[in-house]
């Protein structure tokens, strides 16, 4: 039986032009104009699934965009591994800041990467770490080296919140049994420093509007007498947040489950540069909320972000106007214990009521998730853990993620099972940024790692 390292030695090539491929087709799930790419995707995924030796591979309508699903079943008795991760990418906009296309992917040395790196949108997120879980199948299956059964399940909404994977997982809990679900759409600490994502962060994503008069008016005959949308927004915003970064809504906290001691001290623990990642942001400083350190406050705690604000004149020299709206998207990342629907209310009631006389607002819920925390005394942890150590030589360190995968508490609800995120990007991939772009070693590494989990999650299953 062939090694994987042997065999990724021999296929690399292959490997690296099949994700190149891929990253071509512009699968934005955001945009209704690339709705036949993000169909095509599905198709490709599909047929790599096929290729890689999984049986009864299908397109599952949804009311959505598709999943695709493959399996391998090869004892009934052994335990059954569930993959999950997602073909579509997020818009490549601003398109402007890329240095290459995002679509055409390009391989480029960084000082991370030494070895090279693709640079495409959805490298890193996520077609390039699901298609380790694809390039890892093919060589367990081709080899004879696969140790239990496994199910793929890749959809194509993550990115706009998984609203048909919502639809179509309590519908399919059957054919989606499984004993573990293992994903890959997280990062890890550095290459020589690696770790498994033992939480991920909830979602309230939120749009606002704020109406004053009924048409946009001159600011000298109307200024002063009539209520600024903009000004109004901003000051409403800017009221969120108290001189200590804590966020005012009241009851925001209220179900916060706050670490001990202990838990802080073990996680302070983990490798961490201040200079180094002020100097990678090019800031002088860091900025957040008062009593807490930048890693807990960029997982362990609560927030919220103006993603995106607008309104009133923007284009080139000046126009003197009083817009009739102002608006703004924002986001609220939340811990175990927030329940996302709740914090929406909350929100909204909060927002609506600190309007002034004047103007009308106008809170739009957009989607949301739970957040997700798992123990690391289970034996998907422990087979993971082993085979990090196997391939990086290095016990990995479990880490909580700011980031949100809302599907995620949804799966451990509907499936009952643990969910391991064995992620293989850094931080600095860019990620939903211009030129995302995700290691050669890093997905090799990922290939590698896969299959050492397979093989110690069946033993410790036993
Ligand atoms: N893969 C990311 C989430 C992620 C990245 C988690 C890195 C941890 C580390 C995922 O595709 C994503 O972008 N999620 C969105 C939420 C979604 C509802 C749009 C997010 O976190 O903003
Ligand atoms: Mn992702
Ligand atoms: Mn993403």
């Amino acid at each position: 039986m062939q090694n994987v390292k042997e065999y990724i030695a021999q296929h690399k090539d292959r490997f690296i032009n099949e994700l190149i491929d891929l990253l071509k087709i512009p699968s934005v799930s955001a945009d209704p104009a690339y709705n036949q790419d993000v169909l095509n995707t599905a198709d490709a995924v599909k047929s790599s699934l096929e290729k890689a030796g999984c049986d009864n591979v299908e397109i599952c309508e949804t009311p959505g965009y598709p999943i695709v699903y493959g399996e391998k079943i090869i004892d009934p008795n052994l335990p059954t591994v569930l993959v999950y991760g997602h073909y579509d990418v997020q818009p490549a906009d601003p398109i402007e800041l890329w240095d290459s296309p995002a679509f055409e992917p390009v391989i480029k040395k960084t000082d991370i990467h030494p070895e090279g790196a693709i640079f495409a949108r959805g490298a890193c997120d996520d077609k390039g770490q699901m298609y380790m879980h694809v390039k890892a199948m093919e060589y367990m299956t081709s080899t004879g080296n696969l140790p239990c059964n496994v199910k793929f399940m890749i959809e194509g909404e993550e990115e706009v919140g998984s609203e048909s994977l919502s639809w179509f997982v309590p519908r399919n809990r059957e054919k989606l049994a499984n004993d573990v679900i293992l994903i890959s759409d997280t990062g890890m600490i550095a290459n020589d420093i690696p770790s498994i994502t033992t939480g991920l962060r909830g979602l309230s994503y939120v749009e606002v509007e704020v109406t004053g008069p009924n048409r946009d008016l001159h600011s000298g005959l109307y200024g002063g007498a009539v209520a600024n949308p903009i000004n109004i927004l901003t000051k409403m915003i800017a009221s969120l947040h108290d001189e200590n970064n804590h966020i005012t809504i009241p009851g925001f906290y209220d179900n916060v489950e706050e670490l001990s001691r202990e838990e802080r001290d073990e996680m302070a623990k983990a490798p961490f540069s201040l200079e180094n990642y002020e100097k990678a942001l090019d800031i002088n400083s860091v900025y957040g909320e008062e009593g807490y350190t930048t890693n807990e406050r960029n997982s362990i705690r609560p927030t919220l972000d103006v993603n995106g604000i607008w309104g009133g004149y923007t284009g080139e020299g000046a126009k003197t106007v009083i817009a009739s709206k102002a608006n703004a998207k924002i986001s609220m990342r939340l811990v175990p214990g927030q329940q996302w629907e709740d914090i929406t209310e909350l929100f909204k009631n909060h927002f609506e009521s600190i309007a002034p006389k004047g103007v009308t607002v106008k809170v739009t819920p957009h989607h949301g998730g739970q957040g997700y925390v798992t123990p690391i005394d289970n034996i998907g942890y422990k087979a993971a853990s082993k085979a990090y150590q196997d391939t990086f030589g290095k016990t990995p360190i479990p880490q909580r993620s700011g980031g949100s995968i809302p599907i995620v508490a949804l799966f451990e609800k509907e499936l009952e099972s643990k969910i391991i995120l064995m992620g293989f990007g850094l931080d600095s991939d860019a990620i939903h940024s211009p030129n995302e772009h995700f290691g050669i070693w890093n997905y090799l590494k990922g290939i590698e790692t896969i299959p050492h989990f397979y093989k110690y999650f069946t033993e410790l299953s036993k």
